[in-house]
């Protein structure tokens, strides 16, 4: 019996002492899953486009802002090294940096499809890049990139903010089968709608609608979120990679 405790432990979701880098740590999802990496007993690095206020003085000593634009090649290796000067390790990445536009395809424009290639594509890949040698350096490493339950299937007035999720899902499972030699372990998740500033710029009407089509009647907390992104990232993941996790109330089950 002994023994079978000792290895049920081993998989209990823990991300004590672990290094975290986690992007739009300012918006909901994100600064929720700082916060659950926080409790969790990580380490964090928490990077958006600038610090707020609020952030200067509740960051305790396991955890540092980095001002930075995820769509920057340059910005990326800066965190990297800034988080191993501070940190001397990076044991996960979180890509929850993003934007989001409507829109059908005739009325999207070049530069909307731009920005969200820059941000939501891009930068996932510059962050998944810039962590590989650290990770590879430790011999392991955990990435969750954070997509959305609108890359499932097609939604209209998605067009280009979809196909942006949806490279997303594809650079997950490509970087998962690439990195497996080295133990790094690439996983998506794919929230619902969900409550954060992203979600409450769209007219209320809308947002209404939107929660009544959802079969658990409301949308997502941040922290549904945040714990879906602490298990892949934590050790009891331990053999899941190129996995997708939709956390999204049975929205499109
Ligand atoms: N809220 C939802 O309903 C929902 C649903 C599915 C997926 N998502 C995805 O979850 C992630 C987090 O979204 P959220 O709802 O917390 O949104 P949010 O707007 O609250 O937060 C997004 C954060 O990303 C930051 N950001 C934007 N561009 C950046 C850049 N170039 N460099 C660095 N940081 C940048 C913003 O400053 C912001 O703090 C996004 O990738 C979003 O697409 C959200």
């Amino acid at each position: 019996m002994q023994a079978i405790f000792e290895e049920s432990r081993s998989t209990r979701p823990s991300l004590e002492g672990k290094v975290a880098i986690v992007t739009g740590a300012n918006g909901g999802i994100g600064s929720a899953i700082a916060q659950q990496f926080l409790a969790d007993g990580a380490l964090v690095v928490l990077t958006d486009l600038a610090q707020s206020g609020e952030q200067l003085s509740s960051l305790g000593k396991r955890a540092i802002f980095l001002e930075h634009d995820v769509s920057q090649e340059q910005a990326r290796s800066e965190v990297v090294e800034r988080a191993l000067s501070r940190f001397r390790k990076i044991d996960v990445l979180v890509n929850a940096a993003g934007i989001h536009r409507h829109g059908v395809m005739t009325d999207t424009t070049v530069a909307s499809m731009e920005a969200l290639f820059r941000v939501n594509q891009l930068g996932t890949f510059l962050g998944m890049r810039a962590v590989v040698d650290a990770f590879a350096s430790n011999r392991h490493g955990a990435i969750v990139n954070i997509s959305s339950c609108l890359a499932t299937r097609g939604v209209p007035g998605q067009f280009a903010y979809a196909a942006s999720k949806w490279a997303v899902r594809g650079m997950t499972k490509n970087a998962a089968l690439e990195l497996a030699s080295l133990n790094i372990r690439v996983n998506a998740v794919m929230p619902g709608p969900t409550d954060t500033p992203m979600f409450r710029g769209l007219p209320e009407a809308d947002q209404s609608a939107i929660a009544a089509m959802i079969p658990f009647g409301r949308v997502a907390r941040p922290d549904e979120i945040a714990a879906a992104v602490a298990f892949l990232s934590s050790d009891a993941a331990g053999y899941i990679s190129g996995a997708e996790l939709e956390v999204d109330g049975a929205v499109f089950a």
